[in-house]
């Protein structure tokens, strides 16, 4: 009898302390039915917006997961057994699966894809090629619609996303400041990076930082809301837009979410400001993918993976990118 192991959602956190609210158990490897397959797991994503998945708001861009629920992510792996058509065992996929050595999934509500095998480095299916990578063009191009030598700003920027926003800005020509927690990030992105400019909205007066910006802020990536969103806003250069991608400064408030301080200046500027959610682009991300696997192999478009081993480790590291003790894409390697 060979086991399963699975992370099962037991009550809703608190903050970024999931030791109580996630529990590892076990099971035997799990039948599937006509239309699922089964996928060996081989790494696990940590995305900041599943944390709003684990509270118990219903006005969510996706339903709360039920407690006594396997938890749910992006997985990449190898299907075991297929009962679907179009997939065979062998396949390498990517899906939303489960925190589990083994998924159950099917098609159509994982958004189950067969990915290319010929690259250097699988990972980059979670990274340069991903769903963050997707979510950073769509936000930049489609709902920014930022144009060459504009100033872009983005916050949460040495996060997966944000740093892969910052280069796919850079790699359209425009001036790019980031905005992140501490010196390190702040080097990464200046120096690794190629922004022209970092602010440590731990360290730094961030108001007064981004009215330095002469011209102001033409396009804002906001990755995360709150005290920063409020320190922009008066910043933004006449015309301004802001992709609003997310929200993780308020994730794990518990309570409705207050809005903008700074809303007249909506007005004041003329600002149009757009909220955005990945899976309403899917249809159009494949179109990106030329782009950024151009980028990649020319080494424009880099992602560093904060990589952590063993399935019964996948609570540290979400807590850590949650807590923002990551440098870019945290994943957990569980093959
Ligand atoms: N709209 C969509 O479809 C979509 C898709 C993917 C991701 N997202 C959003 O993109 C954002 C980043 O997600 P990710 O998965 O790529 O995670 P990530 O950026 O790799 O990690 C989260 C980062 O958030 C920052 N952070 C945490 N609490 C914060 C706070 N109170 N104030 C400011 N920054 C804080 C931390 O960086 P610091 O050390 O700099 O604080 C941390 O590194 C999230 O808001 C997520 O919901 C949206």
């Amino acid at each position: 009898m060979t086991a399963n192991r699975f992370w099962r959602l037991e009550a809703h956190p608190h903050g970024n302390d999931f030791s109580a609210a996630f529990a590892l158990k076990n099971e035997t490897i799990p039948s599937i039915e006509d239309g699922e397959v089964l996928i060996k797991v081989d790494y696990l994503s940590m995305d900041a917006g599943t944390r709003m998945w684990i509270t118990p708001r219903t006005d969510g861009y996706q339903p709360p997961l039920p407690l006594q629920s396997k938890m749910v992510g992006l997985c990449l792996g190898r299907i075991t057994l297929s009962r679907a058509e179009g997939f065979a065992p062998g396949d390498f996929v990517r899906c939303f699966g489960q925190w589990a050595d083994y998924a159950v999934v099917t098609p159509a509500t994982s958004g189950l894809t067969k990915l290319d095998e010929d690259i250097a480095d699988l990972r980059e299916h979670f990274g340069t090629l991903g769903m963050n990578a997707w979510t950073a063009y769509a936000g930049l191009v489609d709902v920014a619609k930022i144009q060459p030598g504009e100033t872009v700003l983005v916050s949460a920027a040495a996060g997966a996303t944000g740093s892969l926003a910052c280069q796919i800005a850079r790699n359209l020509g425009c001036r790019v400041i980031g905005i992140a927690g501490g010196p390190e990030k702040c080097r990464y992105l200046v120096e690794e990076l190629g922004c022209d400019r970092a602010i440590d909205y731990k360290a730094d007066d961030v108001e007064a930082e981004l009215a330095k910006i002469e011209g102001g802020i033409n396009a804002y990536f906001d990755n995360v809301g709150g005290p920063i969103l409020d320190a922009v806003l008066p910043n933004m250069a006449h015309y301004g837009r802001i992709a609003i991608c997310g929200l993780v400064a308020t994730y794990d408030q518990e309570g409705p979410s207050i809005g903008p301080a700074r809303f007249d200046q909506i007005l004041m500027r003329r600002l149009t400001i757009t909220g955005f959610f990945i899976p309403d682009f899917l249809d159009r991300c494949t179109s990106y993918l030329p782009k950024l696997r151009q980028w990649m192999e020319e080494g424009k478009l880099v992602v560093r993976f904060d990589e952590t081993k063993g399935l019964e480790h996948t609570l540290d590291a979400y807590a850590r990118m949650l807590s923002g003790r990551n440098i870019g894409k945290v994943i957990v390697d569980i093959r």
